[in-house]
């Protein structure tokens, strides 16, 4: 399974901040945005990853995440030229789907919950059933968003994007699994009514072929979309009391590359004499202290 990551974008609605940087790469708590959707394709276990982003900030991203290998992956860019919504991500990523299947997530969605990671793992196995996965999650202003409808067995009935009566409070999270036929779909899809190709034109699509399956997250879960001066806020206090409560950081890629098998004690110790000034470089440096009594010497 391949890995996309839209985190184009213009941002007008954090100007002045996102004037010359994209709120992607701006701090949340303390790691940038896009460190979070990229944990959650990780944990799912996707180790190839295109993140599509602004001509503008292209170079930013690859200061920051480079081509991957420092986790073990391999990561491409690719640059949406127009913000022509979500759907465009499976046109502009065909060459890098391939034959795969994949999953998008968006640049400033952030997911935390107990379990996640056995509910990725179990949507990245997709190969072997074909059709579309997606997330639901009550909100108390679902008309921001695309809503999904529910018969009593959670079988979608309907989904709408953005309504002005929305059907129930369940939105459809930033998180979509497709298998193959999901660029075919995307390629014949039309501008909406707010000239975007959208995401919601393509579940329907699965939902037409029966093909849809939505999942839950519901309470003990946190959903949180960085997209407003409030929403960043929100979600910088909610990372910041996790992490400072729990002592377990949240999107920590290096702590998953490792703990994926990805990159061995050696490389983590690179990464950590490159950055161990930092919050973030020492609690990396914990990890091998639990393990190694003589890494933690040389830190002293
Ligand atoms: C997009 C999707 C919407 C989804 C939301 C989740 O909205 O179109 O269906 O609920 O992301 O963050 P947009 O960010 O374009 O407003």
């Amino acid at each position: 399974m391949k890995g996309l990551i839209l985190a184009g974008g213009s941002g007008t609605r954090l100007y002045p901040t996102t004037q010359v940087i994209t709120k992607q790469l701006l701090p949340i708590y303390d790691k940038p945005l896009i460190m979070y959707p990229l944990s959650v394709l990780m944990i799912a276990g996707i180790r190839e990853i295109l993140l599509i982003v602004t001509k503008r900030d292209i170079d930013r991203f690859k200061q920051l995440l480079e081509n991957g290998s420092f986790l073990g992956m391999k990561i491409d860019y690719i640059i949406q030229q127009e913000p022509n919504g979500l759907a465009e991500a499976f046109i502009l990523g065909k060459d890098f789907i391939k034959n795969s299947t994949s999953c998008l997530i968006l640049g400033d969605n952030i997911f935390y919950g107990q379990g996640f990671r056995e509910i990725l793992k179990e949507c990245s196995s997709l190969d072997y059933r074909g059709g579309a996965v997606t997330f639901a999650y009550p909100v108390k202003d679902p008309k921001r968003f695309g809503v999904v409808e529910f018969d009593k067995n959670y079988n979608v009935l309907s989904i709408e994007e953005k309504p002005t009566k929305p059907k129930s409070n369940f939105a459809l999270t930033g998180l979509y699994f497709y298998d193959n036929n999901v660029c075919n779909i995307a390629k014949n899809i039309k501008p909406s009514n707010r000239g975007e190709l959208e995401i919601t034109d393509i579940n329907l699509e699965y939902l037409k072929n029966k093909q849809l399956k939505t999942k839950v997250l519901g309470r003990g879960f946190t959903w949180l979309d960085a997209g407003t001066p409030e929403s960043m806020l929100e979600a910088s206090n909610f990372v910041s009391i996790i992490e400072n409560k729990q002592n377990y950081k949240i999107a920590c890629l290096e702590e998953i590359a490792y703990y994926n098998g990805w990159i061995d004690e050696k490389a983590l110790i690179k990464r950590i004499d490159k950055i161990n000034k930092s919050e973030y470089g020492q609690y990396l440096a914990s990890i091998i202290e639990d393990k190694n009594i003589h890494y933690k010497k040389k830190l002293k």
